[in-house]
């Protein structure tokens, strides 16, 4: 031991001192909208500078640059005949480099193809988190997988995960799993990341078309299976759902769904020209955070509207049946999806399938991605008790979940990002 110290003095000697500086200035881009782009969109110099500074964040965060100049993205030619669950293309090495990623996890991604609503063939990407160490299915020997379907991230081909340094959703699920062994099988989904056809159609995302979603990450998990054979298992899937959603999003999905749809069915003439911008500048999230409209964006009733209604029996989720063990997590403070939705979905799927495994549970006074960390224990359990083999609950279970202490006294929201270290005293 004393031998191994000694040595790593001598070796730091005579390396020269480099200035360091107070804290990484990683800021990578500088975006701003133009005279005209403002003009046009007719919102004030105050909302143009927000979203400069929203645009300039955003692609800071890109690890490996635009998706539109990343050849990974683009489909080959010939892939259009291929089934739902082929495998596309595979990078087997990403550069880590400029994720933020916890030490000791690998990451690839993959081009497969998906299917849409209407069941034509879509390419998409994913991405494959690695663990150092994974965990084995006892039913296979293989590394035991888990799908990891992830929440709003917007809806432009820039907003895709796989091309995030902290893969969106970092230590809220990706990252735990990883950590705890999983192998993450991650979609995108369809429109985000891979965003044309191999003829250069453009593909939009459909936002909260839940089958779509569902076709995403069963596809991408078995085109992982193929491009990786002796390595992993079936699948065990985590599905994240929104609802009280960014409202810009869902034209996308309405779009694509609906030929004849027109954003002049449910925008006003303001908030269209707002989407237009947030079309234009590839915008997702954070952008999104700074729309501010100088009229309300949506008509009234829009939700009434008929392709709304029409999109909404499409995908709605609640009162089917359900072809395995399902763990629902629901805060009864989240805003997003407000508890009610969800009960209310839980009940009627219940009344019609009283077999359902389905585990439904609550945390008191928990918001709508915190539920990932308040309930991490119950969800990670779940998941080794399913490959373990283990019985599920029984039917149609309730839990609530009361806090130790007080609800007010826990920290309700994230509170910090992560950032890339650029100089080696940051990680010491
Ligand atoms: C907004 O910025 C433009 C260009 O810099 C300037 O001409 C205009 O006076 C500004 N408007 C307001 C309301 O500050
Ligand atoms: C900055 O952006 C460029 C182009 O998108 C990319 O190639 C480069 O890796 C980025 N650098 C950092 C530190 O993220
Ligand atoms: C893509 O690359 C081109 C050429 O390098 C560059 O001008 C453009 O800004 C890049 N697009 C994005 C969105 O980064
Ligand atoms: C990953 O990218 C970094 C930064 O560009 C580079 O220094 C490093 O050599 C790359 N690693 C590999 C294994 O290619
Ligand atoms: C491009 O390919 C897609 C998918 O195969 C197809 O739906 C679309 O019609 C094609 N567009 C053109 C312009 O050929
Ligand atoms: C199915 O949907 C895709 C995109 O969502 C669209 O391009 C295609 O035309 C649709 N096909 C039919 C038969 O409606
Ligand atoms: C759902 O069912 C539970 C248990 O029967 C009941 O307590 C609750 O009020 C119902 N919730 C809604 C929103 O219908």
């Amino acid at each position: 031991m004393r031998t191994a110290i000694l040595a790593l003095l001598i070796a730091t000697e005579g390396i020269a001192a480099q200035s360091i500086v107070p804290q990484s200035n990683t800021w990578n881009s500088s975006f701003a909208l133009s005279a005209s782009q403002i003009g046009d969109a007719g919102i004030d110099n105050v909302t143009a500078n927000n979203i400069n500074v929203a645009v300039n964040f955003e692609r800071t965060n890109w690890a490996t640059g635009s998706v539109n100049n990343d050849s990974f993205y683009t489909v080959p030619s010939d892939a259009s005949s291929l089934q739902p669950g082929s495998i596309l293309k595979v990078e087997d090495y990403t550069n880590t480099s400029y994720y933020t990623l916890p030490p000791n996890t690998a990451l690839s991604r993959i081009v497969y193809q998906s299917e849409t609503l209407n069941g034509s063939a879509v390419p998409a990407s994913a991405f494959v988190l690695w663990p150092w160490m994974p965990r084995r299915d006892p039913r296979t020997g293989k590394y035991a997988v888990v799908g990891w379907a992830h929440g709003t991230s917007g809806s432009s081909g820039e907003c895709a995960p796989s091309h995030i340094r902290n893969l969106w959703y970092q230590y809220s699920a990706p990252y735990i799993l990883a950590l705890q062994g999983y192998v993450v099988v991650a979609p995108d989904y369809t429109g985000l990341g891979v965003d044309r056809y191999a003829n250069g159609t453009q593909i939009k995302h459909p936002y909260l078309s839940n089958p779509s979603h569902a076709n995403d990450m069963f596809y991408s998990v078995e085109a992982a299976q193929k491009a990786w054979p002796d390595e992993l298992s079936e699948q065990l899937d985590l599905q994240e759902s929104a609802l009280a959603f960014p409202v810009y999003y869902i034209a996308s999905a309405l779009e694509t769904t609906f030929p004849a749809f027109d954003v002049s069915d449910i925008f006003t003439a303001s908030g269209a020209k707002l989407l237009n911008l947030l079309n234009q500048v590839g915008g997702c999230q954070s952008v999104n955070s700074q729309l501010s409209s100088p009229g309300a964006p949506m008509r009234p009733n829009w939700w009434q509207s008929e392709y709304m209604q029409l999109f909404i029996a499409l995908t709605k989720n609640g009162g089917q049946r359900i072809a395995g063990p399902m763990l629902i997590l629901q805060g009864t403070a989240d805003p997003s999806v407000p508890e009610p939705i969800t009960s209310v979905a839980v009940n009627e799927t219940c009344a019609l399938y009283p077999q359902s495994e389905l585990e439904y549970a609550l945390f008191e006074g928990v918001t709508h991605v915190p539920v990932l960390y308040a309930g991490q224990r119950v969800w990670l359990d779940w998941i080794a008790d399913r490959f373990a083999g283990r019985e599920a609950a029984a039917p149609c279970t309730r839990n609530v979940h009361r806090p130790a202490k007080s609800v007010s006294s826990y920290q309700a929201e994230g509170d910090y990002y992560l950032e890339l270290a650029t100089q080696a005293y940051e990680v010491a």
